[in-house]
Order: C-alpha cells, then structure tokens, then sequence
C-alpha cells in the first residue's frame, strides 16, 4: 500500500516537471525590443537566408504562441540581421526576410550566426505578429557570448535555447 502511494507521488512529480517547463515558456509576452536604425520593410518571403560560403550557419526555429499557450497559425515572422562582419545590408535584402507560421505555429529561418558590431552584442532582429494581431519588434541573442554583459539592450529571457551545434530554438509569446 504504502509502495503504490510513493510510486503515485513520483508519477505526480513527474508530471509536474514538463507542465512547469510549459508554463514558463508562455503567459508572458515576449519583451519588446526597439527595431534600431536598420529595418527595411518589404522584405522577401524566405525561410532560408544562406548566401553560398558562410561559415557559421544556423537553423533557428520554435512555435509563435498566445499567452495561453495556443500557437500562432500563419503568425507572420520578418528577420533581419547584420553579416559576419557585423554590417547590414541597408541597399538590398541580404540576411533579411519574412515568412508565416505553418498551422502549428512553427517557423524555421536557415541563416548564419550574425557578427556583433560597435556598441552591440550578436543578435537577430525579428517582427513578429499574429494574423490581424499587434506586431512584436524584438530581438534574439546568444547564450554564453562575451559581448552581452557590455550590450545595454541585452535580456536574459531573449536567449535562444541551443538544441545542437547550429540549431537554437525561441518560442515568441505574442498578443492576438
Ligand atoms: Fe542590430
């Protein structure tokens, strides 16, 4: 008797785990970053940014969620971010553009690790807004680069999540 009690308290504890890990991954809207000085509108629709010869790719990917924690279908998604030598592309649409989320709420950007630049850590700026919802101007950052702690605009809770070598996830929790 006792043995079951135990046994239904660990499946209880258990349980609880991946409920709590849920709960902080939504019911708070993504903080708002400002856009800075570099966004161009009209980007193209892409969901890959690779050029040909860059070094340092990354497939960024997550779910776009309510702050219920219901995902986003056709959430539209608009990145842009500077090169690996910390420049943007203020002429043309190089490591920019947008794309919606699928039905599920996920998206997936193929791109590279941007450079920081003068003032800045690495980051990836992103517009993120539910169908006829407000848009979300926002930043992404690294976890464990050097340059956050000097970068005022960096936040903790912005971090990508590192699934592998190249990949990282964030989940944007938006208002609809
Ligand atoms: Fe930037």
């Amino acid at each position: 008797m006792r043995l079951t009690m135990r046994r239904r308290q660990l499946l209880g504890a258990a349980l609880l785990i991946p409920l709590e890990g849920l709960a902080q991954t939504c019911g708070v809207i993504t903080p708002r970053q400002t856009e800075g000085p570099f966004f161009s509108p009209n980007s193209p629709q892409r969901t890959s940014l690779i050029e040909g010869g860059e070094k340092t790719r990354l497939v960024l990917a997550g779910t776009v969620l309510t702050p219920d924690c219901k995902p986003v279908p056709n959430a539209l998604l608009d990145f842009w971010h500077s090169d690996e030598q910390g420049a943007y592309d203020n002429r043309g649409f190089r490591y920019r553009g947008h794309q919606h989320a699928d039905a599920q709420g996920r998206y997936r950007l193929e791109t590279i690790v941007p450079a920081e630049y003068p003032g800045r850590t690495r980051h990836i700026h992103v517009k993120v807004q539910a169908p006829r919802g407000r848009i979300l101007t926002t930043q992404v950052y690294f976890p464990g680069d050097p340059g956050n702690k000097r970068d005022g605009l960096y936040l903790p809770e912005l971090e990508l999540k590192r699934t592998k070598a190249g990949e990282g996830n964030f989940d944007f929790v938006v208002s609809v």
